[in-house]
């Protein structure tokens, strides 16, 4: 099963991810912590990045498109199927990607679109902490750790908030991909593969949903 999951910033991809690849074990291959591990051990692509990502703006497609391209040529990937997290997020990219699957010998298989009413994002990527050994991602009112300061996941009791979370970065990040969002749902709609999901109800609930659609294709 290939998969990839759309949706704004802060609309809860990196969350169902987390429970997705929990149930289904495939590849999770999120772009922005491929680029935000590239930034941390400071290699030519995370150079390159860390400009584009301190404003909220996307990283220039021919970097980000040969990143994604090198990533699913990998076995494990064609081994247990991917889900991307991130990718595409514009039409070039959606291109790219077809072309990418095409050379590998691989297929998209279903895209989900987390729908978020954008207004409450900013509230969302402002509460979010990531604990810092596991990536797991919490908030601080809609989800935090089960005891507090504990990560429910692996036990650390480290925790971040990213930088480009910081309420002037969120606001362009927020400009930038509403933009890019509807020629993509076009895209996905036109090509059959396209299901929306209300991401404005509770995690569990939203898994639910996104649960109901890869039964029926998996
Ligand atoms: P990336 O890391 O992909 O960030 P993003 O798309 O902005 O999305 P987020 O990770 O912030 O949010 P999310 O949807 O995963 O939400 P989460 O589950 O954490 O990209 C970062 C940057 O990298 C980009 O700005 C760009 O510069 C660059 N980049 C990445 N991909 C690129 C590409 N393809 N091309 C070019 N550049 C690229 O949830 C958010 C919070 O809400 C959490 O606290 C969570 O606990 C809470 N929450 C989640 N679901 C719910 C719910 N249902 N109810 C209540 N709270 C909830």
């Amino acid at each position: 099963m290939n998969l990839m999951l759309m949706g704004l910033p802060g609309a809860g991809k990196g969350t169902q991810a987390e429970k997705i690849v929990d149930k289904y074990h495939i590849i999770h291959i999120s772009t922005g912590d491929m680029f935000r591990e590239a930034m941390a051990n400071e290699t030519p692509v995370g150079l390159k990045a860390k400009g584009f990502i301190d404003k909220g703006e996307l990283v220039p497609d021919e970097v980000t498109n040969e990143l994604v391209k090198e990533r699913l040529g990998q076995d494990d990937v064609k081994q247990n199927g991917y889900m991307l997290d991130g990718f595409p997020r514009n039409l070039e990219q959606a291109k790219a990607l077809a072309q990418i699957n095409a050379d590998l010998g691989l297929k998209l298989d279903a895209v989900i679109d987390i729908d978020v009413d954008p207004a409450i994002l900013v509230e969302r990527l402002s509460g979010r902490f990531i604990c810092k050994n596991c990536g797991a991602t919490y908030h601080k009112l809609n989800h935090p750790t089960k005891v507090a300061g504990v990560c429910d996941r692996c036990g650390s009791h480290e925790f971040y908030q990213r930088e480009d979370d910081k309420p002037e970065t969120v606001k362009n990040r927020l400009a930038v991909n509403v933009k890019m969002n509807t020629p993509l749902i076009d895209f996905y709609q036109k090509d059959g593969i396209l299901h929306r999901i209300d991401g404005d109800q509770a995690i569990d609930q939203v898994f639910a949903d996104v649960d109901t659609v890869l039964n029926k294709i998996y």
